[in-house]
């Protein structure tokens, strides 16, 4: 390895010994036999890791592209993949390890999974007639119960799109109204802080009027008073008695859908993100395995909410289908201190913590010594998503938390990607601080120049591409083929041919090694969130006293990015705090908690072109405190910058 102006920490050999991938040279070798013969490398092991119903008969068919085809012919159902399949071998394992806020432990083996999901897939059936292809929305808090719905759906061929429970009732309407959702699966609320929260209400709020919802079903959790509809409501509790724990695992075709989860892009509404089964499954499970190379010993916690594609793959799907305990954690890391999560991996003898950089900060920032009052030497692999982590951050975690002995896995990736696309592997890889290293084996990722679609050189800044397709590719987006072709293979050309092009920017260092350097587009990326500037725009403008707004994302200590907003008032008012809380109150209302302002600021107007487009490069700059260094004489009004700077930056 040539010299590099980043630190590289080599990984640790008592780990490489029993590593899945040991080293550079399996790294390579196993590049090498994707690139050499995609189709027969996919093909091995997809054989290899699925337990096929019916054997597929064409492993990738991409005549159609984008519109791939991924081991077709082939039969398999994902709950039997993730449960039925351990049953003989591990059926008295704890498959999931659930914490709750307040500490009370659930310890739930396959053997009772399989029993609470098949119950659960009953009820579905015959108590809402859910049947293959319907819609079931889950807007859930972190319980196991969660997983069951997910696992209940798949058992039946239910497609489900999970609501973060963050989101307000007007996003949770948007998603039920798109996805034309017939069963909607919440729970009364559940605990944060010691202190209960409610779910139900929102769901109530978010199903006025007319909605294709017939059934709601309600996990009780924190057991407050809730309002009851009478025909629509039912109680989980109830209706679970009764059912059998037999369910046949409905037969799936390799491309019949899984799930959709409703992500932001950089224009209009959320985009449903649809993933397949058989692909998807499969890549959850070897990531697993290569990534993270869990163990049949190991416990595996990733601290996402299963609202996030995190939570999809990571808690449930990948951890599963790996036959790994896998830990759920209804609370916050900072409740009751910045303690939590170090005791808990004490307790647990957790062996992989899997979280965000924003809550690496906030638990460096609100707990440096946190770490040291526990014994964490059962931790083997610590990994990151959601966004680049800053070199301070990460020397805390892989010191402080890691004891310098466990490799740090950045792994990049997006809701739809589906799974890891570039990571380092924790037995092989050399890593840096903040850089995700090397596309993981089979995916064949290069960044390429948006104009040319060549391959950047050393030090360019260019387009994270993916240039073949990829078994857990998003399939399309939900009721919208257009928006699928226009939105990930409308901007890269490679060779004439269009590549997935992820909507970030990327970097080549001295060893080849690739760091992501941030979205591109008008996506903000809040504690790991995706927030779409557009989205934030349209609540805004919702407020009868704005007459215009832009939003940009700006620097923050702990989020990553905070959002940043222009605003055009009407007529001035009065009052300006009280119009920035009202404006807020919109945002909570339409969006949720995460979508609101770190700053609002009512400028006179502002920058556009002649021809009306608003130049959010300068309104960018200007949030970061940076000096305007571009031409603005072909503005409309170039005067308007140095208002809004003298505004922003005194
Ligand atoms: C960002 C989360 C840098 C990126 C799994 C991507 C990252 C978006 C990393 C997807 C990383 C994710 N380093 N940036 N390791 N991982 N991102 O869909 O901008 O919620 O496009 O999926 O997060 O966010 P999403």
């Amino acid at each position: 390895m040539s010299e590099s102006k980043k630190p590289v920490f080599q990984p640790n050999p008592e780990f490489s010994k029993d590593a899945r991938i040991k080293n550079m040279s399996e790294y390579q070798a196993l590049q090498d036999e994707a690139i050499n013969d995609y189709e027969s490398f996919w093909s091995r092991f997809a054989k290899e890791k699925v337990d096929w119903i019916e054997p597929f008969t064409k492993t990738l068919d991409e005549s159609n592209f984008p519109f791939v085809k991924w081991f077709d012919g082939g039969k398999l159902n994902v709950s039997t993949q993730c449960i039925d399949r351990h049953l003989d071998t591990r059926g008295e394992k704890t498959a999931i390890l659930f914490e709750g806020d307040r500490g009370d432990i659930q310890k739930i083996t396959y053997n009772e999974l399989a029993k609470s999901v098949n119950k659960f897939a009953n009820l579905l059936k015959e108590d809402f007639g859910v049947k293959k292809g319907d819609r079931i929305v889950i807007y859930m808090p972190m319980i196991p119960e969660a997983a069951f719905a997910m696992l209940a759906c798949t058992r039946i061929g239910a497609i489900h799109s999970i609501v973060f429970g963050g989101f307000s009732a007007e996003a949770l309407k948007d998603r039920i109204i798109d996805a034309n959702a017939k069963v909607v699966i919440t729970a009364d609320g559940a605990f944060r802080k010691g202190k209960p929260y409610m779910l139900k209400p929102v769901v109530d709020t978010a199903l006025e009027g007319n909605t294709s919802v017939k059934n709601v079903l309600v996990i009780e959790r924190n057991k407050e008073e809730i309002t009851w509809v009478d025909g629509r409501d039912n109680s989980y509790a109830e209706l679970i008695k009764n059912k059998s724990d037999v369910c046949e695992a409905e037969v799936m075709d390799s491309e019949d859908p899984l799930f959709l989860l409703y992500t932001s892009g950089s224009t209009g509404k959320p985009k449903g993100v649809q993933h397949n089964t058989a692909g998807y499954i499969l890549w959850a499970q070897m990531t697993m395995e290569w990534v993270f190379d869990v163990k049949e010993e190991d416990v595996f916690w990733c601290t996402a909410d299963v609202g996030w594609i995190t939570g999809h793959t990571y808690i449930v799907y990948g951890p599963l289908a790996t036959g790994a305990t896998t830990v759920m954690f209804e609370g916050v890391p900072t409740y009751p201190d910045a303690g939590r999560p170090w005791k808990m991996v004490q307790e647990h003898k957790i062996t992989h913590f899997y979280t965000a950089p924003t809550a690496i900060r906030v638990l460096h920032k609100m707990g440096e010594d946190e770490p040291k009052k526990y014994d964490l030497s059962s931790l083997k692999v610590l990994g990151t998503v959601g966004e680049p982590i800053d070199p301070p951050a990460w020397k805390w975690y892989y010191e402080e938390v890691g004891n310098s002995k466990c490799a740090i896995v950045d792994t990049y990736w997006q809701t739809e990607t589906g799974g890891h696309v570039i990571s380092p592997l924790p037995g092989a890889t050399p890593i840096k601080p903040g850089c995700a290293t090397l596309p993981v084996p089979g995916i064949i990722a290069e960044i390429l120049d948006p104009i040319t679609g060549e391959k950047v050189g050393l030090g360019e800044s260019g387009y994270m591409c993916i240039t073949r397709p990829w078994p857990s590719m998003i399939r399309g987006v939900w009721g919208d083929e257009e928006r699928f072709v226009k939105a990930y293979f409308g901007d890269v050309k490679k060779d004439g041919k269009a590549v997935y092009f992820t909507g970030d920017g990327a970097k080549y260092d001295e060893d080849g090694y690739i760091t992501i350097t941030g979205r591109t587009d008008d996506v903000i990326n809040v504690s790991g969130h995706r927030m779409g500037t557009a989205e934030v725009e349209a609540a805004i403008n919702k407020d009868e006293n704005v007459a215009e707004v832009a939003v940009v994302g700006k620097p923050h200590e702990i989020k990553g990015e905070g959002i940043f907003a222009y605003i055009v008032l009407k007529s001035d008012v009065e009052d300006e705090d009280a119009e920035r809380k009202s404006i807020n109150n919109i945002i909570k209302k339409e969006i949720g908690n995460i979508a609101i302002c770190d700053d609002i600021i009512f400028a006179p107007g502002l920058p556009k072109t002649r021809s009306g487009k608003i130049m959010r490069r300068i309104l960018r700059s200007i949030a970061k405190g940076e000096k305007i260094t571009q031409d603005i004489s072909t503005l409309e009004d170039p005067s308007i910058v140095a208002k809004i700077e003298m505004m922003v930056n005194g």
